[in-house]
């Protein structure tokens, strides 16, 4: 007889035991790997962001967790949106928020995509480069446009600074280009993911002012100063409150682009998702490699927690059994996932501390997992079955 086929991008069900036979109901355990993630702990972090930085229009960044009950929650508390893509513009208008609320965030975009935007009635743009801004002047004519400067990304535990922006001489070119293509201007900027330092937004914002300069000297002004993301989660190694690091951000803004200070927005998405999720994870094999315990679990690189690789990102993890946190003495353990890469190893570098009793069945948590783990999923990958996201 044939196999049955596995649809591989729908939730993996269980497999219907070909039997007529009556069998023993299993032990019911929720099916892992699993994030579960609450709307409710979203809504207070956004309001957490929003004490912490009062006056800044918050544009969530929806690619840190594009789901509809986490959208839908945050249009609902009237939040705005950074989007990356015509398919996250399309997410956030389907779970009622407005295109008017959107910043298309992406430095790449493809010309059709801007048009699509614009026609929608996106109006703010970031571009790091003389053929992105051209883009945006044919097809996103007037809108504003912001120019994105790198940053060191020191500090960070994922870097952004590589890929996008540019250095603040060409930075001041596209300025003053975009100015006299008709544009309203911005400057943009990320800190880097998960920042550390409280006060890695001082030299960027600084940047943006030795800008503003520039777009003043031909006859405009900066509409927006765009401070990013970077506003970090809750994760192994502590990181000061987000009141901390908005008192940090006030006083680059105070001292930098006082006191006529242009609109700040801000695109955090992990600060705004990830302590919502708690991705729970089954323990498949314990066991020794060259004097290391390796724990290999079914969840890995590949099933949401691709942003383990570098290690930068270290999430806190808790052991469970029977649903009760797992107590005794502890030993350092290298954490693996199931398949058959040899990529697919989570913490080499940073072995996590872990009771000496775990075993085959027990549970992992991985707190704050809420933001970059699902959508990160490959769609089947050894013919594992995409990360499942449940919501309350
Ligand atoms: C343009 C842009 N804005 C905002 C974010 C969100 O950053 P974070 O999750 O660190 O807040 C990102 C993350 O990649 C980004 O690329």
């Amino acid at each position: 007889m044939s196999a049955q086929p596995v649809d591989l991008a729908s939730p993996l069900l269980p497999v219907q035991p070909v039997t007529s036979r009556p069998v023993a109901a299993p032990q019911v355990l929720s099916q892992t790997p699993v994030v579960r993630v609450d709307t409710a702990i979203v809504l207070r972090q956004l309001a957490a962001l929003r004490r912490a930085l009062p006056g800044v229009q918050l544009h969530y960044a929806v690619k840190a967790n594009p789901a509809r009950p986490v959208l839908r929650a945050l249009a609902r508390a009237g939040c705005r949106w950074d989007v990356a893509s015509r398919g996250e513009i399309e997410a956030v208008l389907r779970a009622g928020g407005a295109a008017a609320d959107m910043s298309y965030g992406n430095t790449v975009k493809r010309a059709a995509d801007i048009a699509y935007a614009h026609e929608v009635g996106v109006r703010r743009f970031t571009f790091d480069s003389p053929g992105e801004l051209a883009k945006l002047t044919e097809h996103a004519p007037g809108s504003l446009a912001m120019v994105r400067i790198t940053t060191s990304g020191q500090g960070a535990g994922w870097a952004l600074g590589g890929k996008f922006g540019c250095p603040p001489d060409v930075a001041a070119d596209l300025l003053v280009q975009a100015i006299r293509s008709g544009h309203r201007v911005g400057v943009a900027f990320h800190v880097g993911s998960q920042q550390s330092d409280p006060l890695a937004w001082t030299e960027p914002v600084a940047a943006a002012a030795r800008l503003r300069e520039v777009a003043r000297a031909h006859g405009a002004d900066l509409a927006v100063v765009d401070l990013g993301g970077g506003l970090p989660a809750a994760m192994r190694e502590p990181t000061a409150s987000l009141a901390v690091y908005g008192a940090g951000i006030r006083q680059a803004v105070a001292r930098f682009l006082g006191p006529d200070v242009p609109e700040l927005m801000a695109e955090p998405g992990r600060a705004m998702v990830a302590e919502a999720g708690v991705l729970e994870t089954e323990v498949l094999l314990v066991s020794e490699r060259a004097g290391l315990r390796w724990v290999y679990l079914d969840a890995g690189v590949f099933t949401g927690l691709v942003e383990t690789v570098g290690e930068g990102i270290r999430y806190r993890v808790e052991a469970v059994r029977d649903g009760a946190p797992l107590a005794g003495r502890t030993q350092p353990a290298v954490l693996a996932g199931p398949t058959c890469d040899s990529l697919d190893v989570l913490y080499v570098e940073h072995p996590y501390q872990l009771p000496t009793s775990l075993q085959p069945g027990d549970r992992l948590l991985f707190h704050s997992t809420g933001a970059y783990t699902a959508t990160y999923s490959t769609v089947g990958f050894n013919g594992f079955a995409p990360l499942r996201e449940v919501f309350t």
